[in-house]
């Protein structure tokens, strides 16, 4: 609805006969928005507004204008002017109960699949190997996972690289002591524990001058394709991503090791891509390094920012990767647009680095590159989220700390479920409300991270979402009856209807912002709007007329429909019974 009123809006401008032509930039701010208040209308628009000053008009005559050009359409019953100038439409009641309808018979629930299907890179996770993955991993898994899964419901085709951290001058010294490790116990190594090893090969480096001298062998060794530390490297790279793989799959997120792109993939490209900037004019040798010089980031001395592309020893960095990540995304992938799903710390690296691939011309201005920033994840006390010890938490050690919490508060509730059901609730109540703690919150801002409220049955967290779902199915284990035409003959019915009709919109807002807490907001809020319906509006209860009933269930199960599939979005599973 809210495509046609624009459109119907688009229509009127071009009917009324204007003084001056309207530049297209500008109806790029035309909005159609939801009415918060029935009152007002079901949507409202600010077009008059946007356009009164640039046409020299006053914005309530222009509201007038353009409602009285607007073509006819069935679907509104009514347009009104509000307050300084904006339009409110009011859409008929049939219209509502039909689009619902609609939905119940799509297996999409109304998300249309994309006139523009995009190719899209999601850059997330990015874990390193040989350490364990930490706390900010599990925002941009969770985070990234969310929007891919949205991009890919909307028919956008995504390319999902997760950009690991398995290159650099520290695999001499793990290598060197996965070698020692190996040749001191015969039944093979279990590597459970990362921080131990990598601690371990660190105090060799430091303290053991021949493994110190080995490791920095291993090195040039590694770089240069040696068979043997090739494989030594291989098998680290493996045994990190085997134990990153079972948390994804804990997690419930769709990463498989064929989304593998690490910082090796690129290695090859690395010395063309600093050959090509040096060309192009962009790189310059400066005291032995290559360098670029980039005034559009100038340092508080207003000297231009400098980025080493390339060290006096001849080693790349890390940058030089990620220029050559745009270079692949965009020249072999096609992709349109490029999305990081990164801490905020890094916003500076990764501009810089998409600045230089913009100039060498690795990605024209028509593809979009984003940065979809985090803030960091905190503990209560407002401080980095640690270990009472000050270490790092383990992602693992979280997610089974949220299970056997949920488990305690299962016991807490009495519940009676057994054996594997129980096992499933648990797992799934866990995981949800870990990763709905973080979905919920505006990514950009740090969070406090509190086991109490995200494992809350009340407010908005998963496990209330979740609830809300298994009340519904209940419904229908007790029903009679089955669902049928949808008549809309309350306000509390109307305020369901409207708030379920706009569930494609809030997958396009995920889609279009890469926020998914726009459709953790918008569950939450469908889930009290449900509330509050199912308090006035009976649906079983004696008295109440079969077709009303009916009615009434099409309601019930399009709103769980609505739900389960929102939480599938978030990768959050539901239940039928907890
Ligand atoms: N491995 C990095 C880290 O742990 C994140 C990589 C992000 N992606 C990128 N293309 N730079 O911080």
């Amino acid at each position: 609805m809210k495509e046609q009123i624009s459109s119907l809006i688009k229509e009127s401008l071009k009917a009324l006969s204007l003084k001056s032509e309207i530049p297209p930039a500008l109806l790029q701010n035309l909005r159609v928005d939801r009415s918060k208040d029935k009152e007002h209308g079901d949507f409202a628009s600010n077009i008059a507004l946007v356009l009164a000053k640039p046409l020299h008009q006053n914005p309530r005559a222009l509201a007038e204008q353009i409602i009285s050009h607007l073509p006819p359409c069935a679907d509104i019953v009514k347009t009104e002017i509000a307050g300084p100038g904006f339009i409110n439409f009011f859409i008929r009641r049939e219209n509502l109960a039909a689009t619902l309808m609609a939905m119940l018979a799509d297996d999409q629930l109304g998300v249309r699949q994309t006139a523009q299907p995009e190719t899209v890179v999601a850059d997330y996770s990015a874990p390193n190997v040989a350490k364990e993955m930490a706390v900010h991993h599990i925002r941009s898994t969770v985070i990234g996972d969310a929007v891919v899964r949205a991009l890919e419901f909307c028919g956008h085709k995504v390319i999902r690289a997760n950009h690991i951290g398995d290159w650099g001058t520290q695999f001499g010294m793990l290598i060197a002591y996965l070698e020692r490790r190996e040749n001191e116990s015969s039944a093979g190594l279990d590597l459970s524990d990362f921080e131990a090893f990598y601690r371990e090969a660190k105090a060799c480096y430091d303290s053991d001058l021949d493994f110190a001298q080995k490791a920095r062998r291993y090195v040039v060794l590694l770089q240069s394709g040696d068979e043997y530390c090739h494989n030594m490297w291989q098998k680290l790279v493996r045994m990190t991503m085997d134990q990153n793989q079972r948390i994804y799959e804990r997690l419930n997120v769709t990463l498989s090791n064929k989304d593998i792109y690490g910082e090796s993939f690129y290695n090859e490209m690395l010395p063309q891509i600093v050959q090509d900037l040096e060309q192009k004019g962009l790189a310059v040798r400066d005291e032995g390094a290559m360098v670029v010089f980039l005034d559009e980031f100038k340092g508080k001395d207003g000297k231009a920012l400098p980025v080493i592309v390339q060290k006096q020893d001849g080693g790349y960095l890390y940058t030089t990767t990620d220029i050559a990540c745009v270079k692949y995304r965009v020249g072999t992938l096609h992709a349109n647009r490029l999305m990081y799903f990164v801490d905020s710390r890094q916003h500076q690296h990764l501009e810089a680095a998409w600045l230089i691939a913009r100039k060498a011309g690795y990605a024209p201005d028509s593809v979009k590159i984003e940065h979809e920033a985090f803030g960091m994840m905190l503990g209560k006390d407002g401080k980095p989220f640690k270990t009472r010890s000050g270490g790092t938490v383990k992602l693992k050690d979280l997610l089974d700390e949220a299970e056997s919490r949920v488990e305690q508060l299962l016991q807490q509730r009495g519940s009676t479920l057994e054996g594997e059901e129980r096992a499933q609730v648990v797992r799934n109540i866990a995981i949800g409300a870990v990763k709905y703690a973080d979905l919920s919150k505006n990514r950009l801002t740090d969070y406090v991270f509190d086991w109490d409220l995200m494992l809350s049955f009340e407010g908005n967290t998963a496990p209330y979402l979740q609830y809300a779902y298994s009340r519904i199915r209940s419904i229908f284990r007790k029903a009679t009856l089955s669902a049928g035409p949808i008549v809309l003959s309350s306000d509390a019915e109307n305020e369901l209807a409207s708030k379920l009709s706009a569930f494609p919109e809030a997958v396009a807002q995920v889609v279009d912002k890469a926020m998914p807490h726009l459709l953790c907001t918008y569950l939450y809020e469908l889930s009290g709007t449900f509330m509050r319906f199912y308090e006035a509006c009976p649906v079983l209860k004696a008295g109440v007329g079969p077709e009303l009933a009916q009615s009434r269930l099409s309601l019930c199960e399009l709103t769980a429909r609505v739900l389960r599939q929102g939480l599938s979005l978030l990768g959050i599973n539901v239940m039928e019974q907890m």
